[in-house]
């Protein structure tokens, strides 16, 4: 089983402002040629379930569309969420450790997953769960906002596995962890 990670950072390495917005981003991407997703849709093709924090899901309820179909979502929170009646049959919400999940992810035959959302994706990182993720740079300096990397009790040493660079000023940088735990 792989898990993975696909986010859009600021150069200071924000995933979004302290308030949740997406602001930047989205003037950001309205500069980037029509069709091109940064590897997005070839990415997600080969996800089965996404993993991702309630804080991350709130922000996508609030889109006009829901983008991930009929895929499996499974949200982490310690509340009792309420999941809108008409993605019931995808979403379903978990209080379990990514150490739990992963483990009952992998007996169901789960094969790749995306962990989405900055502590959630921190969370799987600390827990030694990732096995690669992609940084996609935006050049832009927020100065604060909701941070990509936190804290972590010791370094983690990566492999970098692809480096691509965009005409419109995107870089996109491509790790694998050299030691996962499973
Ligand atoms: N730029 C990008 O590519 C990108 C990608 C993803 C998200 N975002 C943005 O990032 C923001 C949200 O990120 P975030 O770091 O604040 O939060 P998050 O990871 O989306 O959600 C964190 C919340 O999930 C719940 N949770 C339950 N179990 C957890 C666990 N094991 N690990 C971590 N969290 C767990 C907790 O909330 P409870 O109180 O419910 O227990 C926690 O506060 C949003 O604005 C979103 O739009 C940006």
């Amino acid at each position: 089983m792989n898990i993975s990670a696909f986010m859009a950072t600021s150069l200071d390495g924000f995933i979004a402002r302290k308030d949740g917005s997406l602001d930047w981003l989205d003037h950001a991407n309205a500069l980037v040629p029509k069709g091109e997703d940064c590897g997005y849709s070839e990415f997600i093709e080969d996800i089965d379930v996404i993993v991702m924090g309630s804080r991350t899901f709130g922000k996508v309820l609030s889109f006009p569309e829901w983008p991930y179909g009929k895929r499996r979502l499974i949200v982490l929170s310690s509340k009792s969420l309420e999941i809108p009646k008409h993605l019931k049959g995808t979403v379903s919400c978990s209080r379990e450790t990514p150490e739990a999940l992963a483990k009952r992810l992998k007996a169901e035959g789960a094969k790749n997953i995306y962990v989405d959302g900055g502590l959630t994706f921190q969370s799987f990182l600390k827990a030694g769960l990732v096995h690669e993720f992609t940084v996609t740079i935006i050049p832009v300096l927020l100065g604060d906002g909701i941070r990509l990397f936190g804290g972590i009790p010791e370094d983690i040493s990566l492999d970098l596995l692809s480096e691509k660079h965009y005409g419109f000023g995107f870089v996109q940088l491509r790790y694998a962890i050299q030691k996962p735990k499973q």
